[in-house]
């Protein structure tokens, strides 16, 4: 498996846990940073993060920022993105079981009540069941620029 990982400044620690944990696991990852306190913009990192996804060979990216909401927002604004931003191991499964979402976010300020290195694996363990769903995302996808 291969992933793409980029954050802001507000999710410098989980982000270095999240590449540390998926090569553990034995996913080739792409690490865009920041691994900097200093400020920078959470849509310039998911920007840089999709357009590295689109250059081909990744199962699945992951943003973070703060709350994780501003950069899967970001994200979600890019053709061909399906951000999930989940809280739990429950959620992150359907994101890809329902949705197939290819990106997921985490906030690096925000209190999980579970782990989200958990919820993390939960999406990745997961298979999108297609079927039904195909139909879904692409009533979903044809929103696009609506
Ligand atoms: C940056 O201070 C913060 O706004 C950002 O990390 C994120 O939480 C935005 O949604």
């Amino acid at each position: 498996m291969k992933a793409v990982i980029a954050n802001d400044h507000g999710a410098v620690d989980l982000a270095a846990r999240i590449v540390r944990h998926l090569k553990e696991r034995g996913i080739d990852v792409t690490y865009l940073g920041t691994d900097k306190e200093e400020s920078v913009d959470y849509p310039d990192k998911a920007e840089e993060c999709v357009n590295e996804y689109r250059k081909g060979g990744y199962d699945f990216g992951v943003l973070l920022c703060g709350t994780g909401i501003g950069i899967s927002i970001s994200a979600n604004k890019m053709k061909g993105i399906r951000c999930a931003l989940p809280q739990t191991r429950y959620s992150a499964e359907m994101t890809k079981r329902h949705n197939d979402a290819n990106f997921i976010a985490f906030g690096g300020r925000v209190e999980y009540s579970e782990d989200p290195v958990e919820i993390l694996d939960a999406y990745i363990d997961a298979t999108f069941e297609g079927g039904r769903h195909e139909r879904r995302i692409s009533k979903m996808m044809a929103l696009e620029g609506r």
